[in-house]
């Protein structure tokens, strides 16, 4: 089984909701992988995700994230996970600086998935509707990335 890791700055907004966009995508098309999200930065370790995310997806997805706890990434992640997508460009430069040499998982920037080499935008400082637009650009590529199993 497939291990994929979602990873943004605080693992409070973006990348649960990327988590639990693929989990709803695989679920929905019975594949069988197992996800994770977790954050570059330490600031916001332990938290549930925002709830204007929370909202966001459960009107979306009918998912409850309110269990999700934030956590940093760790050196084991780039073992544990074949893949780790990052949310955004400074995401996945923060990710390659600290893959220690020889490890397994491959990094990507997510939206690559659907040809576009952009970042998701970071929705902490705005509003319900930049959620929203996050949820749209996370749920197309998450379909795009389980249509490939
Ligand atoms: P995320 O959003 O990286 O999508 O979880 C952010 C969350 C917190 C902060 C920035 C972005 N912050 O500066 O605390």
């Amino acid at each position: 089984m497939n291990a994929i890791l979602m990873v943004c700055l605080g693992n409070i907004c973006r990348s649960p909701m990327a988590e639990a966009a693929l989990r709803y995508h695989a679920e929905k098309a019975g594949v069988a992988i197992s996800v994770d999200s977790a954050g570059t930065a330490a600031y916001h370790i332990g938290k549930a995700p925002d709830i204007r995310g929370q909202q966001v997806v459960l009107h979306n997805a009918d998912t409850d994230m309110s269990h999700y706890k934030a956590r940093q990434v760790c050196a084991e992640d780039f073992d544990r996970f074949d893949i780790i997508y990052a949310m955004d460009i400074q995401n996945l430069r923060d990710l390659e600086n600290m893959r220690p040499e020889k490890s397994k998982a491959k990094l990507f920037l997510l939206r690559e998935e659907l040809g576009q080499s952009q970042s998701v935008a970071d929705p902490y400082y705005g509003e319900i509707s930049d959620f929203e637009t996050v949820w749209t650009q996370l749920s197309a590529a998450c379909e795009a990335i389980i249509r490939k199993y």
